[in-house]
């Protein structure tokens, strides 16, 4: 699929739009726009439902090692500065830049990627940040530049390799060609950014009083275990799920939302007894890999790719990243949709006894030059007592985090479809189709009066109101009926009904699916339970 494709319609169809755009735009920033908001709120409120208030408190899943509780939270995005001390993302929250002194850019290393070239006898490591897909086109005109060659020479440049990161090859920043650079060696050495967005709380606040935008949902959850286990009767096993926004002020935002500045979040931390929770940690990524499947991802460009023991932290026992196959990205690379990570009891103990030094073993508070505790904890007890057997422990922490915007994104990736289908004449042609699982399509149905009089407008807005009543629905009398189910099968709406000529004689209309064209007629009045049973 060409993702030119896709960015197109989503902006011609009010899918997605760029922030500020009326001013140029804002990188890193983006717009839900009509049909945007409707399939993003139906994907966080899929995620809500399946795991949240529609999970059977008292059964056992299946899967599930057995029954277990869950529950919600809606946290302040700005929190006490100290959270994201003891959290860690203070000291650890960093990303690697490099600035270019010419250009003034600043690119993420890993981000910047580049080729060796040579010319007579010159060597020189060309760098870009085009997309895979244009990096050799502009490689070559790069090189052709630095060496004052026309196009026609590109045969006298020599490549030596494949093209790779720079943070992975490290070359001599002198024989750097910068993304945006005329000259060699203009790009600084990498140096450390901190991603979390800072602010300052009142009006004559100082630095004193500066806070963060939270850099992930997670942490409002680990602060309120307590708050949570004292009001509201829950026992472990038990989750907490939190959907909100999250900050990072990521170096090189890019591939359309894949990476934003500001994105949402839907998180859960899973609080179990030590000695279950790998079996919960298995649980939860099979749980979480099928719940994408059964909204309509394909099975062959999605996979679960769990983290080398050399990766993992070592307080975690397992993590594994759901992954999908984003048409952006290279044949064979895939790109994160959701972590899952056993995280044992490193939060809960952190907010309690202070930053812990995730290099110890077992683990220790991170001590400062003084001797004291780097990061002071709340020093608040958020063990956990088992009121049958009596025993007290922390518990461990199973953590599945997925992005809402990602998961959109990916969701429209695999709506996007050409087919050929016949026109108002009967002849065939390309048709755009967005293929989204009816759970999560922004309209449901479309109601069409084949033409503007003879009653038909009455009849349609009757049952246009009618289905309004329980789903997102929409009526249009405008235009060739080929052309206005052109436009419903490019906002994705699973169903539409037309009110014809037949209509008037037997009160039937006909109901045409998006995907297989199939057309059937069904009385007036069985419209909404008929598109009511297809769509949950
Ligand atoms: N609490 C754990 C945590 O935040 P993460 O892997 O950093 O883990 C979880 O983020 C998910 O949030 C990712 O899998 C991704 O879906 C989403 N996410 C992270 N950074 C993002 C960004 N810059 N833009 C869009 N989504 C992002």
């Amino acid at each position: 699929m060409d993702m030119d494709k896709l960015v197109s319609l989503c902006k011609r169809r009010g899918f997605l739009f760029q922030s500020s755009e009326i001013y140029g735009g804002l990188n890193g920033f983006w717009d839900y726009g009509p049909l945007g908001v409707e399939l993003k709120r139906n994907v966080k409120e899929a995620w809500w439902r399946d795991m949240v208030s529609g999970h059977d408190d008292i059964g056992v899943p299946p899967g599930a090692p057995e029954a277990y509780e869950m529950c919600g939270l809606d946290c302040a995005i700005i929190m006490h500065p100290q959270v994201w001390k003891v959290s860690g993302h203070y000291d650890l929250f960093h990303d690697f830049m490099v600035d270019c002194r010419e250009s003034k850019k600043r690119y993420r290393h890993d981000h910047v990627r580049g080729r060796w070239v040579s010319y007579r006898d010159q060597k020189i490591f060309v760098t870009t940040m085009a997309e895979p897909d244009h990096e050799q086109a502009e490689f070559q005109q790069k090189a052709l530049k630095f060496f004052n060659l026309r196009g026609k020479d590109a045969e006298q440049l020599q490549w030596d390799g494949e093209a790779v990161s720079l943070g992975k090859l490290k070359p001599p920043t002198s024989e750097v060609l910068g993304p945006d650079a005329k000259a060699l060696g203009t790009l600084t050495d990498p140096r450390e950014f901190n991603l979390m967005f800072k602010t300052i709380i009142g009006a004559l606040g100082d630095e004193t009083d500066s806070a963060f935008l939270r850099p992930e949902t997670a942490q409002g959850i680990f602060v309120n275990f307590k708050n949570v286990v004292d009001s509201s009767r829950v026992s472990v096993p038990f989750g907490i799920a939190q959907v909100g926004k999250s900050f990072r002020n990521e170096i090189t935002p890019r591939n359309f939302t894949f990476r934003s500045r500001e994105f949402e979040q839907m998180e859960i931390e899973f609080f179990c007894h030590p000695n279950s929770s790998h079996a919960w940690y298995q649980y939860w990524r099979d749980r979480r890999f099928q719940w994408y499947l059964d909204l309509g991802l394909s099975r062959e460009r999605l996979q679960m790719r769990e983290h080398h023991a050399d990766e993992l932290s070592h307080y975690s026992t397992g993590t594994a990243d759901i992954e999908y196959a984003f048409p952006f990205l290279p044949p064979g690379e895939f790109g994160e949709l959701e972590g899952i990570a056993h995280r044992g009891d490193f939060d809960l103990r952190s907010h309690m006894e202070g930053k812990l030094d995730p290099a110890t073993r077992p683990l220790q508070v991170e001590l400062g030059p003084d001797g004291k505790p780097k990061w002071r904890g709340s020093g608040k007890d958020l063990s956990y007592r088992n009121e049958l057997t009596n025993e007290k422990y922390i518990p461990h922490v199973i953590e599945p985090s997925a992005g809402a915007d990602r998961g959109t994104l990916a969701f429209l990736c695999e709506a996007y479809h050409e087919d050929q289908a016949p026109d108002d004449k009967g002849e065939m042609q390309t048709r755009v189709v967005m293929k989204f699982h009816p759970r999560i399509a922004p309209i449901k149905a479309a109601v069409f009066p084949l033409v503007k009089k003879d009653g038909m407008p009455e009849i349609a807005q009757e049952i246009y109101r009618a289905l309004k009543k329980h789903m997102v629905a929409y009526y249009d009398e405008k235009g060739a009926v080929g052309r206005r189910y052109r436009r419903q099968d490019e906002a994705g709406t699973p169903y539409c009904i037309t009110v014809d000529g037949q209509t008037l004689q037997d009160r039937t209309v006909t109901i045409r699916d998006r995907d297989t064209l199939e057309q059937w007629r069904v009385k007036v009045d069985d419209v909404v339970d008929e598109i009511r049973k297809r769509i949950s």
